[in-house]
C-alpha cells in the first residue's frame, strides 16, 4: 500500500516530508471519503425510496379514485377481494420493481458503456466477436422474460384469490360456524395457498435457471474470446485489460438480465392497475344541475337487463309519478322492484326507453345534479366504521348542524337507543355497523335519508328489520317524511303501503296491476291475493 503511494507521490528529497503529510491527512481523507460515500448512498436510497413511496401513493390514489366513479355493473362482476389486492399487493409490486430497475439501470448501464468503450479501444476485432454473442444472450433473456411475466400474472391473481377467500370467511364467520363451514373454508384456502406457493417456486426456478443459463452463455463467450486471442496474437497487456473488462462486464450484464424479471413483474402489476385506471367511468355527459326540482318522475317504455339484452329484468315499463306522490311497489321476490328504483339514480344504464325527471331525461342531468335530489334507504343497510353522527351526516351532509342531526335521529325513532349508547352520537358503530342491531342500523340509515331532505325518496324494504312496535313509530316518521316528496316505497309488509297514493304490482319485470289500495282490493286481482296472504300472516304473528 505504502509503496504504491510512494510511487504516486514520487521519490526525492521531499519524500519524507510528503510521507509525513500523507500520514497525517490520510485518516482524515479516508473519513471524508466515507462520509461522502455514505452521504451519496443515503441520498440515493432516500431519493429512490421517495420515488417509490410517492409512486405507491399516487398509484393507490389513482386506483381508489377510479373505484369511486366506476359503474355499479363493474362491481357486480368482480369480487371485492380481487379489487382490494390491487390497491395493496399490485401497487407494491410496481413500486419495488421500479426502484430496483432504476438503480440497476443507472449504475449498471453506465458501467457497461464505459467497459464496452474500453474493450473497443483495446481490440476492435475481439469486441466485434463479443458483440455477436450479445444478441444470443438477449434472445435467451427475452424468452425467460416471457416466462416470468406469465408466472407473475398468475401469482397476482392468486394473491387476489387469497384475499377474497379470507375476506369472505371473515365476513361470514357466523355462517361458517353454524353451518360447519370450517373444513370447507380451510380446504378452499389451503388449495389456493398451496397453488400460490407452487407458482412462486416455479417463478423462482425460472429466475435461478435463467441466471445459470446466462452464466453458461457467458462462459461460452469467454472460451471463444480466449481461442480468438491465440489466433490474432494480441499484446499481453491488452489481453489482460480486455479479459478484465469482460469479466467486469459480466455482473452488471447479469444484473441487467435479472432486471428483466423485475421489469416484467412491475409491468404485469402495472398492467392490471392500468386496466382499472383505464376502465370507463360512469357516463356523465349531462350538464343540468338545477338547484331545485319538483320531483315528477316518468318511466317511458323502459327495458333493462343486467347482462346486456339477454334476460330482461324489466320489460317495457311505463309509469308516471306526480310530485309529492307516494308510489308503493309490491310483488314477488325477484320481480324487479329493487331493479326498477335503482335505475332512477342511474346505478345502471337503460337498455331502451327513457326516464324523465321534471320532464328532462335523467341522462341530461349531471350525475351529481341528479343524485343530490334523490335519497335512498336501501335493502342492504351500509354503515361505515365511524361514529353514529358521521354515519348520519355522511358525505355531502357532513356540515349539517347537530340540531338537524338530532331532529333526524328523533324522526327516525332512533333517539332512544342512540342516547343509551356509551358516547351517544359520538359512539363508533364498528365495522359495517356490527355493534348495532339490524333494526338500529336501519333506523340510522333512515335518519340519514331524513337529513338529506331531498324531493325524491326511495325506500327499499325500509322497515323490514323492525319489530311491529318500532315499525309503527317509524311508519309515522316515514309518513311525515313522504309528505311533499315523490316517494317510491318497496315493502313486503302490506301494512306499510296501504296509505300510499298508488300501488303497482310487479311480476317478472312488468307492471301487472296499478291503483289505490281499496280499489285493488275490490278488483280482487293479484294485489288482493297478496293482501289476503299477508293478512293471514300478520294475524298469525300477532296472535302467536
Ligand atoms: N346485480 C345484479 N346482477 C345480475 N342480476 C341481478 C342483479 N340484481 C338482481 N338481479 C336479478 O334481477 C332480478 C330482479 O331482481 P330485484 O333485486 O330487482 O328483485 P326484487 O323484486 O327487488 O326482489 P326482492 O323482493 O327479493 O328484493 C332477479 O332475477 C335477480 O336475479
Ligand atoms: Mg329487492
Amino acid at each position: 500500500m505504502m509503496t504504491i503511494l510512494t510511487e504516486i507521490v514520487g521519490a526525492g528529497d521531499e519524500l519524507d516530508e510528503r510521507q509525513a503529510l500523507i500520514k497525517r491527512w490520510m485518516p482524515l481523507g479516508v473519513l471524508l471519503l466515507f462520509i461522502v460515500r455514505g452521504l451519496g448512498n443515503f441520498l440515493s436510497s432516500f431519493g429512490m425510496g421517495w420515488i417509490a413511496r410517492t409512486t405507491v401513493k399516487e398509484l393507490r390514489r389513482m386506483v381508489f379514485e377510479r373505484y369511486l366513479v366506476l359503474p355499479t355493473r363493474f362491481f357486480d362482476q368482480r369480487s371485492s377481494g380481487q379489487l382490494l389486492s390491487k390497491v395493496t399487493y399490485d401497487v407494491g409490486q410496481v413500486a419495488s420493481s421500479a426502484s430496483t430497475v432504476v438503480i440497476t439501470l443507472i449504475k449498471d448501464s453506465l458501467t457497461i458503456v464505459f467497459l464496452v468503450a474500453f474493450m473497443l479501444y483495446l481490440s476492435p476485432q475481439l469486441s466485434v466477436f463479443v458483440f455477436v454473442i450479445a444478441p444470443i444472450i438477449a434472445g435467451i433473456v427475452r424468452y425467460l422474460g416471457v416466462l416470468f411475466r406469465r408466472h407473475n400474472k398468475r401469482i397476482q391473481e392468486l394473491v387476489g384469490d387469497i384475499t377474497r377467500i379470507t375476506q369472505e370467511a371473515l365476513e361470514a364467520h357466523k355462517i361458517v360456524k353454524i353451518f360447519g363451514g370450517r373444513e370447507y373454508e380451510s380446504k378452499r384456502f389451503n388449495e389456493i395457498n398451496e397453488r400460490s406457493r407452487k407458482m412462486q417456486l416455479r417463478l423462482l426456478t425460472a429466475t435461478s435457471a435463467g441466471d445459470g443459463i446466462n452464466m453458461l452463455v457467458s462462459a461460452f463467450g469467454i472460451a471463444g474470446v480466449i481461442a480468438l486471442i491465440s489466433l490474432i496474437e494480441l499484446e499481453v497487456s491488452r489481453v489482460t485489460g480486455f479479459i478484465t473488462a469482460m469479466v467486469l462486464l459480466m455482473s452488471p450484464l447479469k444484473r441487467l438480465t435479472t432486471i428483466n424479471a423485475a421489469i416484467q413483474r412491475g409491468v404485469a402489476a402495472g398492467e392490471s392497475l392500468f386496466r382499472i385506471i383505464d376502465e370507463e367511468a360512469e357516463r356523465d355527459s349531462g350538464t343540468e344541475n338545477p338547484e331545485q326540482i319538483s320531483g315528477r318522475v316518468e318511466f317511458r317504455n323502459v327495458s333493462f337487463g343486467y347482462s346486456g339484452g339477454k334476460g330482461s329484468v324489466l320489460k317495457d315499463i311505463s309509469l308516471s309519478v306526480e310530485p309529492g306522490e307516494t308510489l308503493a311497489i309490491v310483488g314477488r321476490s325477484g320481480s324487479g322492484k329493487s331493479t326498477l328504483v335503482s335505475l332512477l339514480p342511474r346505478f345502471y344504464e337503460l337498455d331502451s326507453g327513457q326516464i324523465l325527471i321534471d320532464g328532462l331525461s335523467i341522462d341530461d342531468y349531471s350525475l351529481e345534479g341528479l343524485r343530490r335530489h334523490i335519497s335512498l334507504v336501501s335493502q342492504e343497510v351500509t354503515l361505515f366504521n365511524d361514529t353514529v353522527e358521521a354515519n348520519i351526516a355522511y358525505g355531502g351532509l357532513a356540515d349539517s348542524s347537530t340540531e338537524a342531526i338530532r331532529k333526524a335521529v328523533r324522526s327516525a325513532n332512533a333517539e332512544g337507543f342512540v342516547d343509551a349508547l356509551p358516547d351517544g352520537l359520538a359512539t363508533m358503530v364498528g365495522d359495517r355497523g356490527v355493534l348495532l342491531s339490524g333494526g338500529q342500523r336501519q333506523r340510522l340509515s333512515i335518519a340519514r335519508a331524513l337529513l338529506k331532505d331531498s324531493p325524491i325518496l326511495i325506500l327499499d324494504e325500509a322497515t323490514s328489520a323492525l319489530d311491529t312496535e318500532s315499525e309503527r313509530h317509524i311508519q309515522a316518521a316515514l309518513e311525515q317524511l313522504m309528505q311533499n316528496r315523490t316517494t317510491f316505497v318497496i315493502a313486503h309488509r302490506l301494512s306499510t303501503i296501504e296509505n300510499a297514493d298508488r300501488i303497482i304490482v310487479m311480476e317478472e319485470g312488468r307492471i301487472i296491476e296499478s291503483g289505490k289500495h281499496a280499489d285493488l282490493l275490490a278488483t280482487g286481482g293479484h294485489y288482493a291475493a297478496l293482501h289476503r296472504m299477508q293478512f293471514s300472516d300478520d294475524d298469525a304473528r300477532e296472535t302467536g
